[in-house]
């Protein structure tokens, strides 16, 4: 197996609407990436992803993209692009942009374009436009729901209908027209020419959509994504797209990756999409959902498993832009931090990739968000009934005692989701040097992690049912006490590294509490 970069990588996800405001208009921007690379690189990860910054209206934080192409002023200018990826390679780190195909937004000219020339021209097959049903087409071509929820079609003047799996300002492309085809892979050589190392495939699942777009039969199909088929996600047509790009990324030389956010209807379904013509990895989202230790024993020997039927690295994440946060998911408040770190300390102590979500590495948890300050438009879809996934994407807290916490410049206008009170104790300010402080202990681990061999399998070590523990040979002894009672391991001595933040006095380890030893 080879020993690529991305095959161990701990990549970063920079959401960049909440990361750092450079031009103090309270939405974060290129121009603030470049301004906190030096914390980036203190804190030892390998790789960001970058979510989109493209020409955008912003409905859905800019994965409705007007101009696949070019940087929205709001975000920078192309010459951010160049200089991270000049800055990112010099500091020996790397750069995957977000690439999304599965849909444009309705301001984009093509979208534009077919709107103005109506039913039946060559600018409508760009897009997937049909007539309706019912007497005088007045209801859907069918009964596909949005993943934003509602129906995914939306009627045009003319009374034709336009397919949005997400919000209706995010039309899907059709992947029929070759001329969607053609205009992707200008993008993807666009960016890999200017030295990007890769991207995020954005919903790899979708583009393709089932021969005569069959109604799906059901209601609250969404409930189904990562768990069931529907005839609009996960087609075997997406495979071709795929293995297109992966072709044009082989060309370029310094291993260019493709990692794919993918909801296919089981784990097997997923493999299918890492292969060595194909995505080099896929977001795995099954390890975010266990819970009991059971649950983690499970998931980790299949994700294993899989990746060396594969030949390809395992991966790991505890949440993305899209999730609630894990502090929140774990239980919210001390509790929810305390389980936090220790589910740091196992996911990082894994053999393969990680994908971090900015934030996770300072402990915060989701925002209680007045309403009035939404803007997924998940809320607005649901009838305000799903508040969507704001809580989770709130500006970052760096320095001070009061909002924006660095985020912008004192003056800027306010971030564009509010930051609560309660940060203050949360910053990178704050917790910079605090060897309790939950950056700190992100810090170490990663720091450990550097030095563990990554082909170092691992080997579970007899425990008790409640406590996962395991070795990687050479490396590290990992110990993770999901029990009610404290756990005697002094036998390993001092942990090198452990999330406890009293110290994990001695060798005993708490309840949810995790620790390393360096071997
Ligand atoms: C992906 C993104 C999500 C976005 C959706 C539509 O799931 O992660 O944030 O809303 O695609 O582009």
């Amino acid at each position: 197996m080879s020993s690529a970069w991305w095959r161990s990588a701990v990549v970063y996800e920079v959401y960049v609407p909440s990361f750092a405001d450079g031009n103090g208009d309270g939405l974060g921007d290129l121009p603030g990436v470049l301004s906190r690379l030096e914390y980036l690189r203190r804190l030892g990860v390998d790789a960001l992803w970058l979510t989109p910054f493209y020409s955008s209206p912003l409905v859905d934080g800019g994965y409705d993209i007007a101009d696949h192409r070019a940087v929205d002023p709001a975000f920078g200018t192309l010459n951010d692009i160049d200089q991270l990826v000049r800055k990112l390679n010099e500091a020996g780190m790397r750069l995957i942009l977000d690439l999304v195909a599965n849909h444009s937004s309705s301001a984009h000219p093509w979208f534009q374009a077919a709107l103005r020339a109506g039913p039946g021209s060559a600018e409508r097959q760009r897009y997937i436009f049909r007539p309706g049903r019912g007497a005088t087409g007045e209801l859907p071509p069918n009964d596909w729901e949005s993943v934003f929820g509602g129906p995914a079609w939306t009627r045009v003047p003319d009374g034709e209908w336009y397919l949005h799996l997400f919000d209706r300002a995010q039309p899907d492309f059709a992947w029929t027209s070759p001329q969607v085809h053609a205009d992707f892979e200008r993008t993807l050589r666009f960016w890999l020419d200017r030295g990007v190392n890769g991207f995020r495939v954005d919903v790899a699942h979708g583009m393709v959509k089932q021969d005569g777009l069959p109604d799906a039969g059901f209601a609250n199909q969404i409930q189904l994504l990562g768990r069931g088929s529907l005839p609009y996600f996960d087609q075997d047509g997406v495979h071709e797209i795929l293995r297109s790009w992966r072709r044009i990324l082989d060309e370029y030389p310094g291993d260019r990756v493709a990692i794919g956010e993918v909801w296919a209807s089981s784990p097997a379904r997923l493999a299918n999409y890492v292969a060595p013509d194909e995505l080099h990895q896929v977001f795995n989202f099954y390890f975010m959902d266990a819970a009991a230790p059971v649950a983690f024993r499970r998931v980790i020997d299949r994700t294993i498993g899989l990746a060396a039927q594969l030949s390809a690295p395992a991966t790991w994440t505890l949440g993305s832009h899209d999730t609630h946060r894990t502090v929140t998911r774990y239980g919210g408040g001390l509790l929810g931090v305390r389980r936090a770190r220790a589910a740091a300390l196992l996911m990082l102590a894994l053999p393969g990739a990680v994908h971090l979500h900015q934030g996770e590495e300072l402990g915060l948890g989701d925002v209680d968000l007045p309403d009035s300050a939404l803007r997924d438009p998940m809320w607005t879809r649901s009838n305000h009934t799903v508040r969507g996934r704001d809580a989770g994407r709130v500006p970052l807290p760096w320095s001070g005692t009061s909002p924006p916490y660095g985020f912008s410049a004192v003056g800027a206008a306010p971030p564009w989701l509010p930051q609560p009170r309660s940060w203050s104790g949360s910053t990178v300010e704050a917790q910079d040097g605090d060897p309790q402080s939950t950056l700190e202990l992100y810090r170490s681990a990663l720091s450990v992690r550097r030095r563990v061999d990554p082909m170092a399998p691992l080997r579970w070590l007899p425990s008790d049912e409640d406590v996962l523990l395991f070795a990687r040979d050479p490396g590290l002894v990992c110990a993770v006490n999901l029990s009610t009672v404290p756990i005697d391991l002094s036998q390993y001595g001092k942990p090198t590294v452990t999330s406890d933040p009293t110290g994990g006095g001695g060798g005993v380890l708490d309840p949810e509490t995790a620790a390393w030893w360096a071997t």
